[in-house]
């Protein structure tokens, strides 16, 4: 039987209904929601995701400031950017998009920025917060396979999830949120990476396999349980002389082989995608309610 197909496009949009009533809540108390993005140097992929981002916040009818850097920007002048939007009272949530140029030290921009405003959930404040379950802003593409994952009526609680890849961003977060006490939790959580022995038993022992490794293709259907629900959360531009752009995005997950073992799959692209916007902008509405209650 053909899987059943677990669309992030279809999860955003029912998070962004509910969105927009909590943002029409805040205008009616006189905050309007703001998001700042900070992006230094002229990164093609970056510049997408950054128009992205301010066409969903104008969309959402939150507001939306663009800062765009030099690449040559010093590491000071990076880091008075920051310090001027931990201050500035519009700015309710912020992120500087990475990665950055090699002679800034991204750590210690992250550091620089208030944990309040940190709607990326990269700060060590709000890493350690999601490690002991405290509240404070959850990344946004691991929140939002969570997310999916609850939306679409996937029992967590007791099942093996097996992650395949570690990254600080996904795999490692991802993780977290599983082994947590808690809805769309309570999972037995097998974190798998690059020096993992014997991969495919591993894999093939998932109720719930989330892969997050950045190589196109690699998990392919002999490695999945029959029955297995599977996250793809890679994205992967690869050369294809039959498409008009001359390249396509395809996941980590072998679509076509897996389709054939998986109960439940994500798409790429479709999938994940959607969510990762989608959460930051959820993060940015809760930094806004928070600017009401003093926190
Ligand atoms: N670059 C690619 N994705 C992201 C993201 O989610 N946040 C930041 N800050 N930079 C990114």
């Amino acid at each position: 039987m053909a899987p059943v197909l677990i669309e992030g496009k279809k999860v955003s949009s029912e998070i962004y209904d509910e969105l927009r009533d909590r943002i029409s809540r805040l205008k009616s108390q006189g905050v309007v929601p703001g998001l700042a993005v900070v992006l230094v140097g002229e990164d093609p992929a970056s510049q997408i995701y950054v128009r992205n981002k301010a066409r969903k916040c104008e969309e959402l009818g939150m507001r939306s400031f663009t800062h765009l850097m030099p690449a040559e920007a010093s590491e000071a002048e990076v880091l008075a950017k920051v310090a001027e939007l931990n201050a500035d009272p519009a700015v309710h949530g912020f992120l500087v998009q990475l990665p950055l140029p090699g002679h800034i030290d991204e750590d210690k921009v992250i550091m620089a920025i208030d944990p309040d405003k940190d709607v990326d959930g990269f700060h060590p404040v709000n890493v350690g917060g999601m490690l002991i379950g405290k509240p404070g802003f959850l990344p946004a593409t691991p929140a939002g396979v969570q997310q999916m994952l609850i939306r679409s009526g996937v029992e967590t609680r007791g099942k093996n999830v097996v992650i395949v890849g570690r990254s600080n961003i996904v795999g490692k977060p991802m993780a977290a949120l599983l082994v947590q006490k808690g809805e769309g939790a309570d999972a037995t959580v097998t974190v798998a990476h690059s020096r993992t022995r014997d991969l495919a038993a591993v894999t093939r022992g998932a109720d719930i396999l989330i892969v997050a490794i950045g190589r196109p293709n690699f998990i392919t259907g002999d490695m999945v349980k029959e029955g297995a629900v599977v996250i793809d959360v890679g994205t992967n531009r690869v050369a294809d002389d039959t498409h008009p752009k001359g390249s396509r995005l395809v996941g980590d997950v072998d679509f076509g082989s897996v389709s054939g073992k998986a109960s439940a799959i994500s798409p790429v692209p479709g999938g994940v995608g959607p969510m990762t916007i989608c959460m930051l902008m959820a993060n940015t509405v809760a930094a806004a309610e928070n600017s009401l209650k003093g926190v």
